[in-house]
């Protein structure tokens, strides 16, 4: 075994224990210990609770002690949702939506996802790799511990398997744990766009040739569909993400961003891992959603970035009984933030969660939408010791300030992976 490791001395620890998922009322429910430690082997949690209870366990008297020193100590960050693999900025739209063209004006000139995907074509895996590994930093360095990825700027058997298996190897070279998520229906690849049926050329390119290829190289966990006027109907969707399923992919869903499709209860049927974005959902959509195992991811990220008006309903979704979760969307056209406590701060302010749901919905929820809840996303023995310390006095804090980084230490299966500055050990 080697050496533990005893994290004493926050203001605050919040555990997140419990049955996860967490719906309603449970949402609020933070788990919150006063006094509480920690205690770390083999990257591993051993014991958790309270600080003399812990301090019992008989691997602590030998423990390298880290001192939080009154900071918050709570589950690292477990994003559900970033778009990781891309070549550039798109700063230009950015600036061209500023002075009033839409999102969807951008995209059907051309712009948009098609822009980054002939940057990701032009580019080589390993100046990709760079850039995904500089963000990477930047997750962990906001209490990030594992990101879901999606691929879908590649839109090409060769680039998909590109961007795909640079998730692999991400995972491998670096701390954080990296979900792998195939998107081939992101939007129909310009190629296929000058065919009159290159819509359904693709889709059958996806089902045909990619899918399979993809699944047999183990090469994805799930299978993602942009559901969406402009880039996958909801018929198209329902072929691709059951295609998706009989290969073993679980699906999740882009839905109701922009416009309402229909994708939030195809999602429910399918018992798709999550549905993600839902601006535009109806009162029988949340209905589906509440009375589902599928995770409401929302993203106000994007909201925020495109500067749109209408967010997400998440108060109706919590009171409706739906399981909630938040996510950066990290990507390049709707949401190139990385930063997890930006994201509450959305939630609290503009969804109207209070930071305790939204803590909730950024650590054990969101493990549930990747299937991986009995291993992360709260403080209990056995888990993983994935662990983000900040420093705040109260974990209200977190969301409370904004647009600087709070973050004090990373911990990802008991090792530091960020620290802003050295902890006191004794
Ligand atoms: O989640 N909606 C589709 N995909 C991304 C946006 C991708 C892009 O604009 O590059 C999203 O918002
Ligand atoms: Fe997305």
């Amino acid at each position: 075994m080697s050496i533990a490791t005893l994290i004493s001395g926050a203001s605050q620890l919040l555990t997140l224990r419990g049955r996860g998922p967490r719906r309603g009322n449970a949402l609020a429910n933070v788990g919150l210990v006063k006094n509480g430690a920690v205690l770390i082997a083999d990257g591993l949690i051993v014991a958790v609770g309270p600080r003399a209870q812990v301090e019992a366990h008989p691997f602590a008297r030998s423990a390298q002690r880290l001192d939080a020193a009154g900071r918050v100590v709570l589950p690292g960050f477990v994003d559900s949702h970033t778009h990781l693999i891309h070549a550039a900025s798109r700063a230009d739209e950015y600036e061209l939506r500023i002075t009033g063209a839409s999102y969807e004006e951008i995209a059907r000139r051309g712009g948009g996802i098609l822009n980054s995907v002939s940057k990701l074509r032009a580019a080589t895996s390993d100046a990709l790799k760079q850039r995904a590994h500089a963000a990477l930093k930047q997750f962990a360095a906001y209490g990030t511990t594992t990101i879901e990825a999606k691929s879908g700027y590649g839109l090409d058997l060769a680039s998909e398997v590109k961007i795909l298996k640079l998730h692999k190897e991400l995972s491998a070279e670096q701390h954080l744990d990296i979900v792998s998520t195939f998107l081939g229906a992101h939007v129909i690849p310009g190629e296929f766009r000058t065919r009159p049926s290159g819509a359904k050329d693709y889709v059958s390119l996806l089902i045909d040739e990619l899918l399979p290829d993809i699944a047999a190289q183990k090469l994805a966990e799930f299978c993602d569909v942009f559901c969406e006027r402009g880039a996958f109907n909801l018929a198209q969707s329902k072929q691709i993400l059951e295609a998706g399923k009989l290969h073993g992919l679980r699906p999740r869903i882009h839905a109701e961003q922009l416009s309402r499709t229909g994708g939030t209860q195809l999602a429910v049927k399918l018992g798709a891992a999550s549905c993600d974005h839902l601006e535009k959902i109806n009162r029988a959509d949340i209905r589906a959603l509440a009375k589902s195992k599928t995770v409401a991811t929302l993203l106000p990220g994007c909201d925020f970035h495109l500067g749109l008006k209408q967010y997400a309903p998440a108060r109706d979704l919590i009171d409706a009984g739906a399981i909630l979760a938040l996510a950066t969307d990290y990507n390049p056209g709707t949401s190139p933030t990385v930063s997890m406590p930006m994201i509450l701060s959305l939630a609290c302010t503009q969804l109207r969660m209070t930071p305790a749901e939204a803590i909730t919905t950024a650590t054990i929820n969101a493990a549930y939408s990747l299937g991986r809840d009995k291993q992360i996303g709260s403080l209990e023995v056995g888990k993983l010791a994935d662990i983000s310390i900040f420093d705040v006095d109260d974990y209200r804090e977190i969301p409370y300030y904004f647009g600087m980084n709070t973050c004090h230490t990373t911990i990802k299966r008991g090792q530091i992976v960020y620290s802003k500055s050295s902890l006191s050990a004794a």
